[in-house]
């Protein structure tokens, strides 16, 4: 059972606060404690009403809903019997407006070159791409996997797919060909699109290649097409029958395609994350629900306001990017960047320098690349002038206070509000978070649950604790409309990992506190998912990788606090004979992790065990490891029901 003992980090001693400046609030979306109160028990007394109202006035329908919301989670079914469409809101609404000739999107490439598109242009060339869908067969309900590096074309193909009500499946460019393939194959796509490759670090980083061979010897049979980018020049192999140019299909396309009308529950996207068993599943999301609420939450958390530039660094391979790059700014007629590559390219001070060219507004940004910032030193920030800057946030991961403070001081001058924003895949947009025109910051603490979530700590048996200043499981008591409806394929899987351990409950797999005030603060993962970067990895998924390499025999994975990554990934390994040369085992390892995932999951730390800590029964008694790993040697608590406890001597004296 899960046990909040398990999360990495537990205590924490913060009694900051930071209250928000009155010229803020003054202006905010949400501007003040009574306001913000009274939607939240509004939300909570009527979630039929407070959604139904907020759909209405803030999406256009083609056809209006019968029922704002039926039926109970995992089965919730929002606003049935409407007819709308994610890419028709996103843009076509817009260009009814003034917002016609506004920057929907400011790209700036890793090498420099730079792309803006106005609502009016993107409009044009969604259009397009949905007839070039349209050519290539792609009917609604079809999957389409996205394997592309952060160029204008992937938002494009994005909004190209829910034109058409084709289902995207986006798959970060970090991941391996083996990655793809699985994916595909749960999905079954029938169309990749993809690019030669994206720029990284002043390198190219191929694409291509890898979904090639992700379908070599006919691996993946449901895809027909692959469609290629040409972003970097480099040299591609392009099947005959197979493989078509984007540029080629898009000189022939016209672009004059209406938004098909889609039902309210019509998926709108896939994306793989990781949970602590199996292989990693596909959360789907569907369309009006999803769409109202990164609509609103982005509105509501980022203030966002017609003459800013929102800036959030995500990668669109993962959520944040999905739902805060392109679907909840668009909708909401913002100027959205994207940038393609790394932060400290062509040196530290890349990300300070494009805010300070671009004039950015609002910044959004994950801890770690804050830690990072931290260690690059303060005369990278200090070099530019960062005074455009109004609101900043983060999300994916714990903060550290020290963080939190050095990116108000430094980055937000004191003057900006950083709104900590706790969320998931599976929720679809943010669900708690400070709100920066009403209440108080304190470092570390997501705070406030927005209106229409209703989050409880729970016991390990589950029952709901009522105290605060506690610390407890993390859970959501009632639906909200961007809520995971499926794991793709499989719904068995979606109600056993999320609603099956605590009864009427969505369970998070985190752990949080909750301060006296109310306040939660996330501490972490409390089932065998680790954290890297703000990246989720299963401790089986990343175990199963490193047992395909031909040294191994068995491997245990934990994680363990690391600097600037949040979390780090320590293996434990069995090896199949005596490792003469452990370097040779190692390097083998990290290329058997490449391959069946990709080079993100790698392990920082291998240790070479002759056994694992196993009670009789033979499960791994992963609390030990973790402790090892953590260089916690003399609280390891209880060894006596191991089958073997020498091993946690030779475990201990070995730790790397
Ligand atoms: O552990 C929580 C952590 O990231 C997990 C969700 O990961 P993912 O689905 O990849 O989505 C990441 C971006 C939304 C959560 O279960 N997490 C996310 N945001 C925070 C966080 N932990 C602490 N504070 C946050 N603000």
């Amino acid at each position: 059972m899960s046990d909040v003992s398990n999360a990495i980090e537990s205590v924490l001693h913060e009694d900051r606060k930071f209250p928000p400046s009155p010229e803020f609030a003054a202006h905010a979306h949400i501007s003040s404690e009574k306001q913000y109160q009274d939607m939240w028990q509004r939300a909570k007394d009527d979630p039929a009403g407070f959604w139904g109202e907020l759909a209405l006035s803030e999406l256009e329908w083609f056809k209006p809903f019968d029922k704002a919301l039926e039926g109970t989670m995992p089965e919730n079914k929002w606003f049935t019997g409407g007819r709308i469409n994610v890419s028709y809101n996103c843009l076509d609404r817009h260009l009814k407006t003034w917002r016609k000739n506004k920057a929907a999107i400011i790209w700036e490439g890793e090498p420099g070159d730079t792309r803006t598109l106005t609502y009016q242009q993107l409009h044009h060339e969604v259009c397009k791409f949905a007839r070039v869908l349209d050519k290539l067969g792609i009917k609604a309900g079809d999957r389409v996997t996205l394997y592309m590096p952060m160029i204008p074309e992937l938002a494009i193909a994005m909004l190209a797919c829910a034109r058409v009500g084709a289902t995207h499946s986006i798959i970060f460019g970090g991941f391996s060909a083996d990655a793809i393939t699985d994916r595909n194959h749960d999905a079954q796509s029938k169309l990749i699109v993809t690019a030669d490759g994206g720029w990284r670090r002043g390198k190219e980083i191929t694409l291509k290649d890898k979904v090639d061979a992700s379908l070599e010897g006919g691996k993946s049979p449901s895809v027909e097409k692959v469609v290629v980018v040409r972003r970097t020049g480099s040299d591609v192999d392009m099947v005959e029958g197979r493989d078509l140019w984007w540029h080629d299909l898009m000189d022939n396309a016209d672009a004059d395609r209406e938004a098909t009308p889609l039902d309210s529950e019509h998926p709108l996207f896939i994306l793989y994350t990781s949970g602590s068993t199996g292989k990693p599943k596909g959360v789907l999301h569907t369309t009006a629900g999803y769409l109202l609420g990164v609509t609103m939450t982005s509105r509501w958390v980022f203030d966002l306001k017609d003459e800013d530039t929102y800036w959030c660094t995500a990668d669109i391979g993962w959520v944040t990017g999905h739902s805060y790059i392109v679907y909840g700014p668009l909708s909401n007629g913002a100027t959205t960047m994207m940038y393609e590559g790394a932060p400290n390219w062509p040196d530290y001070g890349r990300f300070w320098d494009m805010i300070e060219r671009h004039k950015v507004n609002i910044f959004y940004t994950a801890p770690t690349a804050i830690r990072a910032f931290v260690k690059w030193g303060d005369e990278w920030p200090q070099q530019h002038d960062l005074s455009s800057l109004r609101l900043l946030g983060t999300v994916g991961e714990p903060i550290n206070p020290e963080a939190w403070m050095w990116y108000h001081r430094t980055i937000g001058g004191e003057r900006c509000p950083v709104v900590d924003t706790w969320w998931q895949t599976e929720t679809g947009g943010i669900l708690i978070s400070s709100l920066a025109g009403v209440t108080d910051e304190k470092p570390g603490y997501a705070a406030w649950p927005l209106p229409g979530v209703q989050p409880v700590l729970l016991t390990a048996d589950g029952k709901e604790i009522a105290e605060n200043e506690v610390e407890g499981l993390l859970a959501i008591k009632f639906p909200w409309p961007s809520i995971i409806r499926t794991t793709y394929g499989d719904h068995g899987r979606c109600r056993q990992t999320y609603f099956s351990n605590y009864k009427g409950y969505y369970f998070t797999g985190d752990g949080a506190r909750r301060d006296a005030e109310g306040r939660y603060r996330i501490i972490g993962r409390v089932d065998d998912v680790i954290n890297v970067s703000g990246h989720r990895f299963g401790t089986a998924e990343i175990e199963n990788a490193i047992n395909e390499s031909e040294w191994v025999v068995e491997s245990a994975v934990v994680g363990f606090p690391h600097d600037i990554k949040g979390q780090g990934i320590y293996a434990y390994v069995i090896a199949e004979k005596h490792v003469d040369d452990p370097d040779k085992a190692r390097a083998d390892i990290l290329a058997t992790v490449t391959k069946v995932i990709g080079p993100i999951a790698k392990p920082d730390k291998i240790q070479f065990v002759s056994g694992l800590p196993k009670t009789r029964s033979g499960k791994i008694m992963r609390r030990i490891l973790r402790k090892v790993a953590e260089n916690e040697l003399n609280s390891l608590g209880d060894t006596s029901t191991l089958l073997d406890p020498a091993v946690v001597d030779e475990i201990k004296a070995g730790r790397v």
